[in-house]
């Protein structure tokens, strides 16, 4: 088996995009466009990748950091597809080759097995897709036994090339000779002024080498991304697919169209996910969870049979098995809530570990806080943990601690095991283990008060 590289065209500004982001680093159901090119290449067993880049260069490098085999060619100036293969150092090349464009994020490692699969007995095939709307792409002009003749660029078509539904989808696989010989031929004698890769496609016909154009089996090779519009779209495609591909393991999502599953995300069998979710990123969910609708997950961990209610947002949190969360609870980074815990509507916590079977059901804000487990954190209780020296404090609260309504918990504190803190009281003190606090003031009756 030969060698196979890729070589990636990523340098374009993708003007279209209105943004100062290269086009290739946007991202569609939470992973940017050029990743999920150089992942699926991988995984079509691609051993190196020659990403060519140019529009904020260091960005895209910076973001395929991770990825182990990628190499970055610098193209100085964009002049055409032709050029930017160039760049790629075509002289070091050796096996085969592919070439792909950066902004296809519907490209999957199917897609290019398959391309590697029809350059079998060839010296050049170029993948194309017969499409409704050919406005924009070149077209595969075919000679009347149906043989590759050219590919002609829109701006260089005549009328009659125009109506050729037959597109070039910009991948292409290559000996790496042929690439060495014709790449440096390419001149920019056209409509645009720029060096047209697809050119080298005269140049190899004339010369009588094996060249090919291969019809892609979906629609979907020929997708690329071009502004913000096509990149919702692409979006829709791949949360569906996600969706698809959680459902076949076992996970119940009522309604896949609006439900947003990033593709990094893992879900366990058994477990529902209802309408109108948001998951995102690093997000790990167990068996046997229930998500109501309208939540919003973000690089958080639930484990098995915790049940998530309605309207809750969840970020870089963890809750434990069969905790009970919502509705409308808000779990701020670096949260823990053990096994069991119960948090109920507008509750938020943030900075704070909650003991096993802890329960904070209604109206509390706790920050910056410990909890023992077996707590009960009474209805409307706040950890005042920002001082005026503007400096965050903590408040630690033992195990089995009964806290009454609408206390206040001055930070620094500690409350000890099983202490009872009365409704009202407003904490600025240490509480002893089994203490009883109250800070209450006494009440006072005037009778008659009211003269009306
Ligand atoms: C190109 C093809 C066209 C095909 C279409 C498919 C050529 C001449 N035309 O047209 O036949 O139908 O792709 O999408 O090849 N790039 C660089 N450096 C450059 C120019 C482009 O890196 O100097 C990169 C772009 O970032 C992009 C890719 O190459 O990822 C394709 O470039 P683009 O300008 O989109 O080519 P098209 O005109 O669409
Ligand atoms: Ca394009």
């Amino acid at each position: 088996m030969s060698k196979k590289t890729a070589i990636v065209l990523a340098a374009g500004l993708g003007t279209r995009m209105k943004s100062a982001r290269p086009k290739v680093l946007h991202e569609t159901a939470g992973v940017s466009m050029i990743s999920r090119v150089v992942s699926h290449l991988q995984k079509a067993g691609v051993q190196e990748i020659r990403v060519v880049v140019g529009f904020g260069a260091e960005q895209v490098e910076q973001a395929l950091s991770t990825f182990s085999g990628v190499k970055f060619f610098k193209q100085q100036k964009q002049k055409g597809t032709g050029d930017a293969v160039k760049s790629a150092q075509v002289d070091s090349l050796t096996g085969t080759v592919m070439i792909c464009n950066g902004d296809h994020p519907l490209i999957t490692d199917e897609d290019y097995a398959e391309a590697w699969a029809g350059f079998e007995g060839q010296d050049l095939v170029v993948v194309s897709a017969t499409v409704k709307n050919p406005a924009g792409f070149g077209r595969i002009v075919r000679g009347a036994s149906g043989d590759l003749l050219r590919i002609v660029e829109e701006k260089d078509a005549s009328a009659q090339e125009k109506k050729i539904s037959e597109i070039n989808t910009g991948l292409y696989v290559a000996k790496a000779e042929v690439l060495k010989k014709y790449i440096p031929l390419i001149k920019n004698n056209n409509a645009k002024g720029e060096f047209y890769l697809t050119d080298i496609i005269t140049m190899t016909i004339q010369d009588k080498l094996k060249t090919k154009a291969v019809k892609a089996k979906r629609a979907r090779v020929a997708r690329g991304v071009n502004n913000k519009w096509e990149l919702a779209q692409a979006g829709k495609v791949l949360f569906v697919r996600k969706a698809k591909e959680l459902m076949e393991d076992g996970v119940t999502i009522i309604d896949p169209t609006t439900t947003y599953i990033e593709t990094s995300v893992k879900v366990g069998k058994e477990t529902v996910i209802e309408p109108g979710c948001m998951i995102k990123g690093k997000t790990i969910i167990g068996e046997g969870v229930t998500i109501e609708g309208h939540c919003q997950i973000v690089d958080s961990v639930i484990a098995d049979g915790a049940h998530i209610k309605w309207g809750t947002l969840i970020d870089k949190s963890e809750v434990g098995k069969k905790a009970l969360v919502g509705p409308y609870a808000r779990l701020r980074p670096e949260t823990k809530l053990e096994e069991e815990v119960h948090i109920g509507n507008f509750v938020e916590l943030k900075k704070t570990v909650m003991g096993a079977r802890a329960k904070a059901n209604h109206l509390t804000y706790l920050g910056d806080a410990e909890i023992g487990e077996e707590t009960n954190i009474g209805c409307g209780t706040i950890t005042c943990n920002y001082a005026v020296d503007r400096k965050k404090y903590k408040t630690k609260i033992g195990k089995k601690v009964f806290v009454g309504s609408d206390t206040q918990f001055i930070a620094p504190i500690e409350i000890g095991d099983g202490a009872v803190i009365g409704s009202g009281s407003t904490i600025t003190k240490d509480v002893p283990a089994r203490a009883l606090a109250v800070t209450r003031a006494k009440q006072l009756n005037r009778e008659n008060y009211n003269k009306e």
